[in-house]
């Protein structure tokens, strides 16, 4: 799970907290002297990251060249984190894979103190709340809950940091899009619907999650979807520029949106854009399984026909698979036998709440979010619905 899913997972704590708890007082703490300079993060990332320079420079070559862009995400997403610092038996697989992951960076134990000193430092200069010893122990012992949870995901070397994996093939689909296929060196041990990291030579240190397309194979190869996004660093280099032969770095394998779900309930998958990846690799994982489910329901929707670029192969599947059911989607009604309308409206107005089945939703964030507040007014548990999404950046 991403941060995002993490935090809105908390959006109904099963067991309300006691009020007036120790751990309740320190987030309100840390919220109330956050809140008032929220709007000024881009200036307290600056100093942050000002100071976590200064103190160990050597962290300075393990982020991009140029951090414009970058300050801001992980600035905010540390602080959502240190925010939610109440509820560590809730973060802790997540913050666990997070440190696991961070290994990719290079991230080395004395970072964590330093990044701890940076985070209050930022903190204290820009809020307008007075910075008492009281305040500076909640962002310490909350910062600390995080930061010892993560060192412990640090501290697991049982997998390689990263993969190298070399690029075999490069398809381009359409102008903005293309289909990636990578050998690593050794099989990585993603699960089909997980997603990974992974850095191109061509934007150096800058790290883009990506999910695998395919169930995993036993010659290990990879596909990735990636599409163009307006104005992106990075997926516009993976589209436009990569070539077979590129060496890529790909982190630990990361995300929930399929596990520990009983393979033998009915589903029913919707997929925005690229995010029939993953929703594909779970077909292809139950295909290959004893027993499959009796039915399976993939929605694959864009504007238009254009933009179901997937949609032949996805065809192909089904025609084979007497469980799988495809319903392709446009808003413009440009492919003959699918229907006409937005995804969120599309799958309710033919299945209703889905009683029954287990829904998993992959697309942008805006995708996601509207189809699943669909489908819970319809009637639809949140305890049936997977996703992964992330607060500043998502699916195309
Ligand atoms: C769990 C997960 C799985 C993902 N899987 C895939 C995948 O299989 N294929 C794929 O192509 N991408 C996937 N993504 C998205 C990918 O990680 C990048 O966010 C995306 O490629 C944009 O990176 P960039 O460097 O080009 O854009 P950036 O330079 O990071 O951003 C450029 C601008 O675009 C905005 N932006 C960033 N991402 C999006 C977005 N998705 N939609 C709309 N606006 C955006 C930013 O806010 C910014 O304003 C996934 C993301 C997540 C969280
Ligand atoms: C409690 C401590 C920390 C938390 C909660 C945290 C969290 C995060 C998160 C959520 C991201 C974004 C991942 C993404 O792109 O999705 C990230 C990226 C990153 N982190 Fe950390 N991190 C912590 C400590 C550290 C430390 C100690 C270092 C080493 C100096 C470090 C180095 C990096 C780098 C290099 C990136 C990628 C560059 C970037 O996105 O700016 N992190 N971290």
């Amino acid at each position: 799970m991403t941060v995002n899913a993490v935090l809105n997972s908390f959006a109904d704590p099963p067991e309300p907290r006691p009020r007036g708890t120790g751990s309740d007082r320190m987030v309100r703490i840390i919220q109330a002297s956050f809140a008032p300079v929220e709007l000024r993060a881009d200036e307290m990332a600056e100093h942050f990251y000002a100071v976590l320079f200064s103190l160990v420079p050597s962290a300075r070559d393990l982020f991009p060249v140029n951090m414009q862009k970058q300050r801001t995400r992980l600035f905010r997403a540390l602080v959502q984190l240190v925010e939610a610092a109440d509820r560590p038996e809730e973060l802790t697989p997540y913050l666990r894979r997070l440190g696991r992951d961070h290994r990719k960076f290079g991230v080395r134990q004395e970072h964590f103190r330093a990044f701890g000193v940076a985070l209050r430092a930022a903190v204290r200069t820009y809020t307008t709340v007075e910075w008492t010893d009281e305040v500076e122990q909640a962002w310490t012992q909350a910062y600390e809950v995080v930061a010892r949870i993560m060192q412990e995901g640090v501290a697991d070397d049982s997998l390689p940091a990263w993969w190298t994996a070399e690029v075999v093939s490069h398809q381009r689909r359409d102008w903005d899009t293309a289909i990636i296929r990578v050998r690593p060196e050794s099989q990585i041990p993603y699960l089909a619907g997980q997603f990974v990291s992974v850095e191109s030579p061509r934007r150096p240190r800058l790290w883009r999650y990506l999910s695998p397309a395919n169930a995993p194979r036993e010659d290990g190869t990879v596909d990735f979807h990636v599409r163009v996004v307006a104005g992106g660093w990075v997926s516009r280099a993976l589209v436009r520029q990569t070539v077979p032969g590129d060496r890529w770095r790909v982190g630990a394998p990361m995300g929930e949106l399929w596990r520990d779900r009983d393979v033998q309930r009915d589903l029913v998958l919707i997929a925005g854009g690229t995010g029939v990846a993953p929703l594909h690799a779970v077909v292809e994982d139950l295909a290959g399984r004893a027993t499959q489910p009796s039915s399976v329901t993939l929605f694959f929707g864009g504007p238009t026909a254009d933009a179901l670029y997937f949609l032949p192969e996805l065809r192909e599947l089904a025609a084979d698979l007497p469980w799988l059911k495809l319903v392709p989607v446009t808003e413009d009604g440009s492919v003959d036998d699918g229907e006409r309308g937005k995804l969120p409206e599309v799958v309710t107005a033919l299945g209703g709440a889905w009683s029954g089945h287990d829904v998993l939703v992959a697309g942008s964030p805006g995708m996601i979010r509207a189809t699943v507040s669909r489908l819970l007014v319809e009637g639809t548990s949140y305890d049936q619905i997977s996703y992964d999404s992330f607060i500043t950046e998502g699916r195309i």
